[in-house]
C-alpha cells in the first residue's frame, strides 16, 4: 500500500482512533492533514508522525460542527497541499443517555457526528472527485445495535451508516469510493469524555472482552488498519460497505441493551 504521493485529511487526530490512523497513514508517507480542537494534543500527534517519516503534517484546530472552521479546514488543507485525496471522518462525540436527556446533549452528538461530518464531506468532494479519491467514515456497531443508555449516539451512527451509501451511490460513477469502519468498544477517552467514571468505563471493557467471540477487544491500530486498507487501491472495488471491527461482540448472545 503506497500513499507517497497522497493527501489525507483525518478529523479527531488528537486522541484514540484518529491519532492511530493518523500514525498508519505516516508509516505509509501519506501527506496528513489533521484536525481537532485541541492543540496541544493535536500538536502532539503531528509532532509523532513527522518522527516517522520526515513530513510535517498540516496542523488545524479546527471544531466541524461550526461552518466557518469546516470552510477554514479545507481552504487552508488545498492552500498548502493543493489538492486532498482521502477523507477520514473520524471526529465523533457521545453522550450518555436515554430520551429525557434533553435536547441540547442530543444536538450536540448530532452537530459534530453527522451534521459536521455532513458538511465537511460536502465542502471536500469536489476535490475527492479531480483526484478520484476516496471517504472513509468512523461509524460504531452501535449503528445496528440498539443502546438505550445510549440513544443520541446510536441515531448518529445509524444516520452516519445511510450517509455512507448514500454517498457511495452519489459519487461511484465520478470515481470516488466512500466506506464506513465500525468498531465495538475500542478503549480511548471517548466514554469518559461522554461522563462515565473510570470504574464504570472499566466495565464496558471488561463486558466486551468477555462476551466477544475472540474474548478480547480490538485496539485503536486494528481500526486504523483497516481504514487504511479501505483508502488504499487494494479496496478499489469496495464502496458503500460497512467493515465491523469489533472481534465479534455484534454477533454475540448477551450483547448490552
Ligand atoms: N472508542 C470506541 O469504543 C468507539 C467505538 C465505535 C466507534 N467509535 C468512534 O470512533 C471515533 C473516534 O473516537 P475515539 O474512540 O477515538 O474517541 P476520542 O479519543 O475521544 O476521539 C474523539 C476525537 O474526535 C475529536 N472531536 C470531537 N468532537 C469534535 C469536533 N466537534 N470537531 C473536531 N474534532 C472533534 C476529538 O478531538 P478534540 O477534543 O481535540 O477536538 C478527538 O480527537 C468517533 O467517531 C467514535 O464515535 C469509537
Amino acid at each position: 500500500m503506497e500513499f507517497e504521493h497522497k493527501v489525507v485529511v483525518i478529523t479527531g487526530a488528537s486522541s484514540g482512533i484518529g491519532a492511530a490512523c493518523a500514525v498508519e497513514f505516516a508509516k505509509l508517507s501519506a501527506k496528513l492533514s489533521l484536525i481537532s480542537r485541541n492543540k496541544d494534543k493535536l500538536t502532539k500527534v503531528g509532532d509523532q508522525c513527522q518522527k516517522i517519516n520526515g513530513l510535517k503534517p498540516m496542523i488545524i484546530i479546527a471544531d466541524i460542527s461550526v461552518e466557518e472552521d469546516v470552510n477554514r479546514i479545507v481552504e487552508e488543507t488545498i492552500n498548502h497541499f493543493g489538492k486532498i485525496d482521502i477523507l477520514v471522518n473520524n471526529a465523533g462525540t457521545c453522550v450518555m443517555g436515554k430520551t429525557q436527556n434533553g435536547i441540547e446533549a442530543f444536538d450536540r452528538v448530532m452537530g459534530t457526528n453527522v451534521r459536521g461530518t455532513f458538511l465537511l464531506t460536502d465542502k471536500i468532494i469536489p476535490h475527492l472527485i479531480k483526484s478520484k479519491g476516496n471517504i472513509v467514515n468512523i461509524s460504531s456497531i452501535l449503528s445496528t445495535k440498539p443502546l438505550s443508555s445510549m440513544t443520541a449516539y446510536c441515531i448518529s451512527k445509524a444516520a452516519l451508516d445511510m450517509f455512507t451509501q448514500c454517498v457511495a451511490l452519489e459519487l461511484g460513477p465520478k470515481g470516488v469510493r466512500v466506506n464506513s469502519v465500525n468498531p465495538g468498544a475500542i478503549k480511548t477517552n471517548l466514554f469518559v469524555s461522554a461522563g462515565l467514571s473510570k470504574q464504570e468505563n472499566d466495565e464496558i471493557f471488561q463486558f466486551y472482552e468477555k462476551v466477544a467471540p475472540l474474548q478480547k477487544i480490538a485496539k485503536v491500530e486494528d481500526v486504523a488498519n483497516i481504514v487504511v486498507f479501505l483508502a488504499s487501491d487494494r479496496a478499489k472495488c469496495v464502496t458503500g460497505s460497512k467493515y465491523v471491527v469489533d472481534c465479534g461482540a455484534i454477533i454475540a448472545e448477551g450483547l448490552l441493551n
